[in-house]
């Protein structure tokens, strides 16, 4: 049978990986389910992984759950790594989105400062665990949620040489199912042409049955009661006029971008009031825990689709059943870019379709990105490059060019204050600097 080894299995999203896997165990047959947590994760993992074992007896299938703190002892001849870990648990993204605030500058766990010194924690971690796979599962894939999953996948190419690695984001799945839902469809039959970076994606063309919709999808997408979106980012909708011009579905997180002025003062709103989304899931996951612990309980309770993350077990498990049996499907993965967008470097991380296959994803061929887009996504690629150096140097100035390329910050010098404050407050987890 196929084992799976995932890092972070504390996760509150772990039921919903659990559930994919079960619902698919005809055509994948998963005979180990290795969770690794530390010891800070040490209740949840417990928790999780016996409600994890519920659901599995409750669905009679023959996953064997296995819980450990032991990383090494976990991959040992693992077919697929799965990582879902946040270096500094919610209180360092708390930090991540509350320092930018102060500095009038959006404070996100994957865009701007907060994107940044999320990599700076999780990049020599995952450093860590592709030498623990080279030397224990050479062989198996790596598919990456852990987030910035695109400066993330963009390090793991760079910096190692373990080339089996797959960054996956659940925006994709997410866009789809919210055309989809304005079409009045089912996702089944919507067909979206993804390509650009993770949380940086574009949507340049949509069909439905087949059909080019694209038109039509702009013009439902200026009802602002449709606007496609996720349960983290706030639905402020698109000026018709811009949207109409961009001539692409852009992704919930490109707000941050094209809407700075206006998530800025709606993230000032919430911090005031009901916390930074980091303090509203801490909520949400102390509600989950308390249903987990339920020992009535014994499948994926949906109050877990109030996280952003919902649905990110169908990409993964989609994911790994194609790789598994080579089912050629076209699926949008983070993944080496060789070539298939002609403006970003053939050996950097971008996220577009590929042809899932036996030998991993094969990008299908974008030729360029328009023009209106380009510029965008190529500084954001510098951004993340600039980035991935700086974590995993330990280069100070490196970090500040990085803040200072970013897009939201727009100064040198509040790219230096506010990396500044940031290194101080995140010492504990930034060992390299
Ligand atoms: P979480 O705070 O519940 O953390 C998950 C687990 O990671 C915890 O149990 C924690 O103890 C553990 N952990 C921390 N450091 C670790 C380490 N060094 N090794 C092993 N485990 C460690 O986080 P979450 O909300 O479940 O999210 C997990 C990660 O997945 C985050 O990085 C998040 O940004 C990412 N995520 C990505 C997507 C996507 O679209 N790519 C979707 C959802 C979540
Ligand atoms: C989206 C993104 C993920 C991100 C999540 C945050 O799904 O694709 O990358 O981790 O939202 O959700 P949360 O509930 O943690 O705010
Ligand atoms: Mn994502």
């Amino acid at each position: 049978g196929i084992k799976i080894v995932t890092i972070g299995g504390g996760s509150s999203y772990t039921p919903e990986l659990v559930e994919g896997l079960i619902k698919r165990y005809e055509e994948l047959p998963v005979s180990e389910l290795w969770l690794v947590d530390i010891e800070a994760g040490k209740e949840k993992l417990q928790i999780v992984g016996n409600l994890a074992k519920r659901m599995v007896k409750k669905a009679g299938v023959p996953i064997d759950i296995h819980l450990t703190l032991d990383r090494k002892a976990a991959l040992k001849d693992a077919d697929f790594v799965t990582t879902q870990f946040r270096v500094g648990l919610l209180e360092a993204r708390a930090k991540d989105e509350r320092i930018p605030l102060k500095y009038n500058v959006i404070g996100q766990e994957t865009n701007g400062p907060g994107g940044l010194f999320k990599g700076l924690r999780t990049i020599p971690v995952i450093l860590e665990i592709i030498k623990d796979m080279e030397e224990l599962c050479p062989d198996a894939w790596l598919v990456n949620f852990t987030n910035p999953a695109g400066m993330v996948t963009e390090a793991v190419l760079r910096y190692t040489n373990h080339k089996k690695v797959v960054g996956l984001c659940n925006v994709p799945i997410g866009i789809r199912m919210g055309v989809a839902q304005m079409l009045g469809v089912e996702a089944e039959r919507v067909h979206i042409d993804f390509a650009g970076l993770n949380h940086m994606v574009f949507g340049l063309d949509v069909y439905l049955d087949g059909v080019p919709i694209k038109d039509e999808v702009i013009r439902l997408m200026n009802d602002p009661n449709n606007s496609v979106t996720m349960k983290n980012i706030a639905n402020i909708g698109w000026e018709p006029e811009f949207l109409q011009a961009l001539n692409a579905i852009p992704c919930p997180y490109h707000r941050y971008y094209y809407k700075t002025r206006e998530m800025l003062v709606d993230e000032q709103e919430k911090a005031a009031t009901v916390g930074t989304r980091a303090e509203v899931v801490k909520k949400l996951e102390d509600e989950l825990f308390k249903l987990y612990k339920d020992p009535n309980l014994d499948i994926k309770p949906p109050q877990l689709e109030q996280r952003g993350g919902a649905y990110y077990s169908d990409a993964a498990c989609n994911l790994i059943s194609s790789i598994y049996n080579d089912k050629r499907d076209i699926q949008p993965v983070n993944i080496r870019n060789n070539g298939a967008i002609s403006s970003i470097e053939d050996d950097s991380a971008v996220e577009l379709n590929c042809i899932i296959t036996k030998e991993g994803p094969k990008p299908i061929a974008v030729g360029d990105l328009p023009v209106a887009v380009r510029g965008l996504v190529q500084q954001i690629k510098s951004f993340e490059r600039v980035a991935a150096e700086a974590a995993v140097t330990g280069d100070v100035n490196k970090a500040v060019l990085a803040l200072a390329i970013n897009p939201l910050v727009g100064s040198d010098k509040l790219a230096k204050e506010i990396v500044t404050e940031m290194l101080e407050a995140h010492k504990e987890y930034l060992p390299q600097f």
